[in-house]
Parts: structure tokens; C-alpha cells; sequence
């Protein structure tokens, strides 16, 4: 079965690490996603350290996963590029081209939500340290999944949602 249709969102991680060669794997595979004018808007901060983990479960009431999750991923756009408008779309393409390529690696994942959301975006600046003219886009919680069959992927496939032109 494809990546696709095996990703689902995890939420509750073992507590075994995630070795550097996949998170670089991870890394690689954000970097590979496609952008409007090849433009790249992306930085990341691989986030091992367990107590920033813990702070950063409390910036909104879906972020709670982070809070046992052995790694977190933030990803940070800059603000000044060819394309600002098209930014949000690569941020989102290399946001799900990490949640694959954990699916990939065994690793359990879910998106948390930040951009466009100021009050979390700015809770983010005040705790992680960052690059002038970089603001947080999403973070990915991730980790060894606590049950592999617990959950079932739904497949929501619905030959309603498109029609085709001959
Ligand atoms: C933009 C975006 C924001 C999301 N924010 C959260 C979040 O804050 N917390 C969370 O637990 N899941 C979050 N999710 C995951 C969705 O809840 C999940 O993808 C959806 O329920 C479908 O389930 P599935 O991923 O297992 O297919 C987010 C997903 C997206 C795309």
C-alpha cells in the first residue's frame, strides 16, 4: 500500500528514541518537497530536548501529543520571499512529506496546527530561539507509536469528491 493511504496521525509514542539517520531521512525528505519557484521557504528545528517539548504541548489544546512525544519538528518559513503568497502551500507540502516519510520509518506522527494562528506562533517564538525574519509554521509530533493495530487507517476514498473530464 502506498505511503498515503498507510499515513494516519498517531498521538501516543513509546518512549525509544528516534535515531539522528532517520531523523535526517526525515530532514531530506522535508527538504525534497516542491515550492512555488523552487523558492524553499523552509527551515526546521529538530526538538529532542523533553522539558521544550513539554512547553510547547501547552500552546494550544490540540498540541497535547507533544507532550510525550520523544521528537518534535517545527517548521519555520521566512518571511521574505519571491513568492509570499504561495509560502503557506510549500510549508504544507514539506509538513506531509515529513508525516510520510515517518510512515515510511515505522514512526508514528500528527501535525499540529500553528500558522496562521498568532497567539501560537508567538508562543512558539517566545520558547524556541530562531532566525530573524523566520516565524513557525507546524509542528510534527512524532515517535515509535504506542499500538500499531489499536488504530486502523480510514480510508475515505468517495467517488463523489470528483468528477472527471473527458
Ligand atoms: C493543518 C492541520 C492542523 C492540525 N492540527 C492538529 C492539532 O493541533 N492536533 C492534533 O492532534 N491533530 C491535528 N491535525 C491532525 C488532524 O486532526 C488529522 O489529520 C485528521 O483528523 C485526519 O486524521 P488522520 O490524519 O489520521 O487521517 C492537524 C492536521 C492539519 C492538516
Amino acid at each position: 500500500m502506498s505511503l498515503c493511504l498507510q499515513r494516519k496521525s498517531i498521538r501516543k509514542f513509546l518512549d525509544s528514541k528516534v535515531s539522528d539517520d532517520v531523523i535526517e531521512r526525515l530532514m531530506m525528505s522535508a527538504m525534497q518537497a516542491p515550492s512555488a519557484t523552487n523558492q524553499q521557504p523552509w527551515s526546521f528545528v529538530v526538538i529532542k530536548n523533553r522539558a521544550l517539548l513539554e512547553k510547547l504541548s501547552a500552546i494550544s489544546k490540540g498540541a497535547w501529543p507533544l507532550k510525550e512525544a520523544p521528537l518534535g519538528i517545527l517548521t519555520l518559513y521566512k518571511e521574505e520571499t519571491n513568492r509570499p503568497m504561495m509560502v503557506p502551500q510549500d510549508m504544507a507540502a514539506a509538513t506531509q512529506n515529513i508525516l510520510l516519510e515517518a510512515t515510511n520509518q515505522g514512526l508514528g506522527s500528527v501535525w499540529i496546527g500553528v500558522y496562521p494562528r498568532e497567539e501560537r506562533m508567538e508562543a512558539i517564538e517566545n520558547l524556541v530561539p530562531m532566525e530573524v525574519g523566520h516565524k513557525p509554521f507546524s509542528l510534527v509530533a512524532l515517535g515509535y507509536p504506542e499500538s500499531q493495530s489499536h488504530k486502523k487507517v480510514t480510508h475515505r476514498f468517495d467517488k463523489q469528491k470528483y468528477s472527471v473530464i473527458e
